[in-house]
């Protein structure tokens, strides 16, 4: 008898003190949500998990699943997604830009614009101009016209689509490029698994897949929801555009970019929501070591849409933390206009807790006393290190969260963000930083 009651008493006493050590190290309520998160069954990325009953769905477009889910759309339409591609004809409000200075041999004018794409950052025109099927019959397409209007510096500038990837697989005329290959996957509703424009922008079935089954028969016809399985999956769905990608016709060695010449697609094409993206998407390669026009030669994106390509390097991304943990999917909030602050961070992290930071104090991680100008965790975790244009200030923040060293602006030339804020030369910063005792091998 006592010689039972000792150990379970031992026991009793550890399973109290982890019990209590883990409540201190996490704000409960939250630790449970995220513990469900982080432990679902990783489901591997080459499994379909698009309910059978979307199969031979259509889409039907956000008006559909406004009738049922107003709260959902009211929300979801106030945000930036749907207003991508906007109507030009419908309302010419939606051209942001000063088309008194458009330059003189611009290759469009006002009246003849059919859709806009983008306002915040950029603007870019679509006019139409059809293609021709294979049986000679006219197809609806767009081109891009010429010049973009710059919303951050509010100046007409060249635009040249082909300077992306697919330089050597389309002419460098714009009017050339249809916009079909090269971009209306990313910003149209239905483009990208259909091949047709069924709604401008953003919307409902871009991330929950066709729902006609389900708008008929919402018991029985159920639709995709990202996060209820594996979170590395649940992404995809955001994925799906946020990330930088190639033909994934290129993944096979003999097909080069010329080979593709007149066809290459930028976008996963045939993709819809649970479908595995990974057989649809080839991320578009980076060389360690080297920069070229979207990446630093340590692997961070310089330009915008690469939160993908940089998130997926994070250890948050390995551990299952997802792009919902700090963007409402319908909102899309938590940007430079809407920004949740430091607090967003806290919801997990806590001074001197296990995935850090390990310090026990702010003070003691950031070695900044609290104050209006001193920087918090986005400034020193997300620096703005990419551009919208050539043209642009630099206003896009990283997704890698990892802190990027001084030294790494020294090696390439990747804006860090201490040098943000000091206006100091980029050895006076690591020489700080080396004084504070970062080691050297963690600097990349
Ligand atoms: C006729 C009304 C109706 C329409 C139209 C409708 N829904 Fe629903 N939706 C429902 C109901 C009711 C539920 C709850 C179903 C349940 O609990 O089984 C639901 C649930 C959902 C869910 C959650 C599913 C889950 O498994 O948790 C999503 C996502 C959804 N709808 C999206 C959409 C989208 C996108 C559209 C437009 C394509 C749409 N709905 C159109 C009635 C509708
Ligand atoms: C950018 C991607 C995206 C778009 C666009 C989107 N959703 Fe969702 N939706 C999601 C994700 C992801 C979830 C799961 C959210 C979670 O688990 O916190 C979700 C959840 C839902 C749910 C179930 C949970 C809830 O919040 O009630 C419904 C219903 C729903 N969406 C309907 C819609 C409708 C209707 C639209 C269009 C007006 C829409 N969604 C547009 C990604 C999206
Ligand atoms: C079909 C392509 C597509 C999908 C899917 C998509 N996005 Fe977007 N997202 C865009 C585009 C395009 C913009 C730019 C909108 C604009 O400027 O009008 C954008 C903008 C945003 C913004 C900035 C919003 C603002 O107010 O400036 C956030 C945040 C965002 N997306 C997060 C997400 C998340 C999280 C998901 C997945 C749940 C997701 N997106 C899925 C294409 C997409
Ligand atoms: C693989 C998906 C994808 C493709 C292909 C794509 N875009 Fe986008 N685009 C996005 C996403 C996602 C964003 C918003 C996120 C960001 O900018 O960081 C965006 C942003 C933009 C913006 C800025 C929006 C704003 O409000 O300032 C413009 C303009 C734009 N794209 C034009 C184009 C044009 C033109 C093409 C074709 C030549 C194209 N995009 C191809 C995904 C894509
Ligand atoms: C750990 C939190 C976190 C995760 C995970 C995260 N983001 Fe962000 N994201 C942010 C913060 C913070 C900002 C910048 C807000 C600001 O400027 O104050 C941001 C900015 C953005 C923007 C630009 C908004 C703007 O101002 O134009 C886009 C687009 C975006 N995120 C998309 C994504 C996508 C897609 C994913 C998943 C691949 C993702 N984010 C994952 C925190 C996160
Ligand atoms: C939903 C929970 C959650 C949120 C919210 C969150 N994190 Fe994390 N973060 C984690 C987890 C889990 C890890 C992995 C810890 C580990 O394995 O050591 C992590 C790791 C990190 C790391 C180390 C990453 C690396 O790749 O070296 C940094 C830096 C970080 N987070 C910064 C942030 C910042 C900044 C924010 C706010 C914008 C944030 N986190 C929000 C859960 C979260
Ligand atoms: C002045 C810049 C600065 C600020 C502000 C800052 N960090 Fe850090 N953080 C760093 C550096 C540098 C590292 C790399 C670790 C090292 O070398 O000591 C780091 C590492 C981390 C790590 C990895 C674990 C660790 O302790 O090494 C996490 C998690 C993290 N920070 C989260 C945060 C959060 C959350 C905030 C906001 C409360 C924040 N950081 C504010 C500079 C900063
Ligand atoms: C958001 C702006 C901001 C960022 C980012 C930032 N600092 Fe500071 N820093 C300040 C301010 C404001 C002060 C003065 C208040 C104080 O001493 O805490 C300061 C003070 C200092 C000082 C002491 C005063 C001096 O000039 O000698 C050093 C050293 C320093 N920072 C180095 C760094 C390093 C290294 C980083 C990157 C890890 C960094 N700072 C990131 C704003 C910033």
């Amino acid at each position: 008898m006592k010689n039972k009651t000792v150990p379970i008493l031992v026991i009793g006493f550890v399973v109290v003190m982890a019990l209590g050590a883990l409540v201190a190290a996490f704000p409960l309520k939250s630790a449970v949500k995220f513990y469900r998160q982080v432990t679902m069954e990783r489901i591997r990325s080459a499994v379909d998990v698009q309910p059978s009953s979307q199969t031979n769905a259509v889409y039907v477009g956000s008006k559909v699943c406004a009738s049922c889910h107003a709260d959902i759309y009211e929300v979801q339409h106030h945000s930036m997604h749907p207003k991508m591609i906007q109507d030009a004809k419908a309302d010419p409000a939606v051209m942001v830009a000063d088309f008194a200075s458009l330059p003189a041999d611009a290759s469009f004018a006002k009246d003849e614009v059919v859709y806009t794409i983008g306002s915040k950052f950029k603007q870019r025109y679509m006019l139409r101009k059809d293609t021709k099927a294979a049986d000679g019959s006219a197809v609806e397409n767009y081109v891009i016209g010429n010049y973009e209007w710059n919303t951050e510096t509010q100046v007409w500038q060249p635009y040249k689509a082909y300077k992306d990837w697919y330089h050597d697989a389309w002419p460098e005329d714009n009017a050339q490029i249809p916009t079909s290959h090269t971009c209306d996957g990313c910003h149209f509703t239905g483009f990208n698994s259909r091949y047709t424009r069924v709604e401008p922008g953003v919307n409902c079935e871009n991330c929950h897949g066709p729902g006609s089954a389900h708008a008929a028969d919402p018991k029985e016809g159920s639709i995709y929801v990202a996060t209820q399985q594996d979170p590395q999956r649940a992404m995809e769905v955001c994925l799906q555009c946020h990330m930088r990608n190639v033909d994934k016709r290129l993944e096979n060695p003999k097909v080069t970019v010329k080979d593709l010449y007149g066809d290459a697609r930028d976008g996963p094409y045939g993709y819809e929501p649970g479908m595995p993206l990974s057989k649809y998407k080839l991320q578009e390669p980076f060389k360690p070591g080297e920069s070229d026009s979207k990446f630093y030669g340590n692997g961070v994106g310089k330009k915008n849409r690469m939160q993908g390509n940089d998130y997926v390097q994070s250890t948050m991304y390995k551990h299952g933390i997802t792009c919902m943990n700090c963007h409402d999917p319908h909102a899309v909030d938590n940007t430079a206009v809407n920004p949740r602050g430091a607090q967003q961070c806290m919801v997990c992290h806590k001074f001197g807790s296990p995935i850090g930071p390990h310090q026990y104090s702010a003070v003691a991680h950031s070695r900044h006393e609290p104050g209006p100008r001193s920087p918090d965790c986005i400034d020193c975790h997300m620096p703005k290190v990419g551009q919208h244009t050539g043209k642009s200030p630099y206003t896009v923040r990283t997704h890698v969260f990892r802190f990027i060293y001084p030294q790494e602006s020294i090696d390439y030339g990747i804006p860090n963000a201490c040098n943000a804020c000091h206006d100091k030369s980029l050895e006076w910063t690591q020489q700080k930083m080396d004084e504070w005792g970062m080691t050297t091998w963690e600097r990349h």
